[in-house]
C-alpha cells in the first residue's frame, strides 16, 4: 500500500505571522489524519517559523526548490543541508513556474534531485505538460522527457526519496482541474515509465501525486484512481479548513 500524500505548495504567499496563524489552525484539524503524509511548504523565510509550530506533530515541512551545491558563492540560493538545517524534511523540485518562469529545464531539476537526496531530503519531483502541448498530443512525450531527464543517474535504491507530482500547467491556478480519467491515465503512464525505468517493484511502490486546482470539492473522484496517491495543492492549501478537507479525504 502506497501512503497517501497531501502537500500544501504556499508558493509566494504568507508572511511569518500569517504561516504561524494558518500551522497552527491547521495542527488540530489533522491531528487525526495518521495515515496520510502531509506536507507543507512555506517561502524560505518562513521555514524555522512554521517548523517551531509543528515540531512533533504528523506535519512535514518542505521547501519550494534547493540548489546544487552545499555552499560556496551562489548569491540568492539556498542548499539542500540549508533546508535540512531549518527542519524541512522535502523540498519540492521542478515545479513548472520555476521552468516557466526561472529557467529550470530537465538538467538543473537532474542535479537538484541528486543534490537533495544525497542530503536525505524527500523530493516532490513535479513535471506535467502545457496546454499547447496537450492540443498537440505531445502530453505523453513531454511526461516522459522529464520523467527521464529528471531521474538520470537515479538508481533505484534511491527512489523511495522520490514522489512524484504530476501538474498539468493548464490546470494550476485555473480553477480547471484534468478530469479524474485524464488525471489517472497519466498517473498509468508516468507508472508504466517508471516500469519502464527501473522495476515493477519500483514503479509499486512510486507515490504518484495530481496537482492542479485541487479542492475539497474534487479530491474524492482524484484520490479514488488507482494510481493517484495524493495532491500536491496550491490555492486550496492557503486555508486551513480547505487543507485539512483534503486531508481527511486522503486518510479516508
Ligand atoms: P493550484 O496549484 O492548486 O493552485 O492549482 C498547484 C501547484 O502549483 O502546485
Amino acid at each position: 500500500m502506497r501512503k497517501p500524500v497531501i502537500a500544501g505548495n504556499w508558493k509566494l504567499f504568507k508572511t511569518s505571522s500569517e504561516a504561524v496563524e494558518l500551522v497552527t489552525a491547521l495542527l488540530p484539524l489533522v491531528s487525526g489524519a495518521t495515515n496520510v503524509e502531509i506536507v507543507v511548504a512555506p517561502v524560505f523565510t518562513v521555514l524555522d517559523r512554521v517548523q517551531r509550530v509543528i515540531s512533533g506533530s504528523n506535519v512535514n515541512l518542505s521547501a519550494q526548490d534547493c540548489y546544487w551545491e552545499a555552499e560556496g558563492a551562489f548569491t540568492g540560493e539556498i542548499s539542500p543541508k540549508m533546508l535540512l538545517d531549518a527542519g524541512c524534511s522535502h523540498v519540492i523540485i521542478g515545479h513548472s513556474e520555476r521552468r516557466q518562469f526561472f529557467g529550470e529545464t530537465d538538467e538543473t531539476v537532474n542535479k537538484k534531485i541528486k543534490a537533495a537526496i544525497a542530503s536525505g531530503l524527500v523530493v516532490l519531483f513535479c513535471i506535467g505538460e502545457t496546454l499547447a502541448e496537450r492540443e498537440s498530443e505531445k502530453t505523453f512525450d513531454v511526461l516522459k522527457r522529464q520523467i527521464i531527464g529528471g531521474l538520470t543517474g537515479i538508481p533505484e535504491s534511491d527512489l523511495a526519496q522520490v514522489i512524484v507530482a504530476y501538474e498539468p500547467v493548464w490546470a494550476i491556478g485555473t480553477g480547471r482541474t484534468a478530469s479524474d480519467d485524464q488525471a489517472q491515465e497519466a498517473h498509468a503512464y508516468i507508472r508504466g515509465e517508471i516500469r519502464s525505468l527501473y522495476s515493477a517493484a519500483a514503479a509499486e511502490g512510486m507515490r504518484v501525486l495530481y496537482g492542479g486546482s485541487v479542492k475539497p470539492e474534487n479530491i474524492a473522484g482524484l484520490i479514488s484512481r488507482q494510481d493517484i496517491d495524493g495532491a500536491l495543492v496550491g490555492g486550496a492549501s492557503l486555508k486551513a479548513d480547505s487543507f485539512a478537507a483534503l486531508v481527511n479525504a486522503a486518510q479516508k
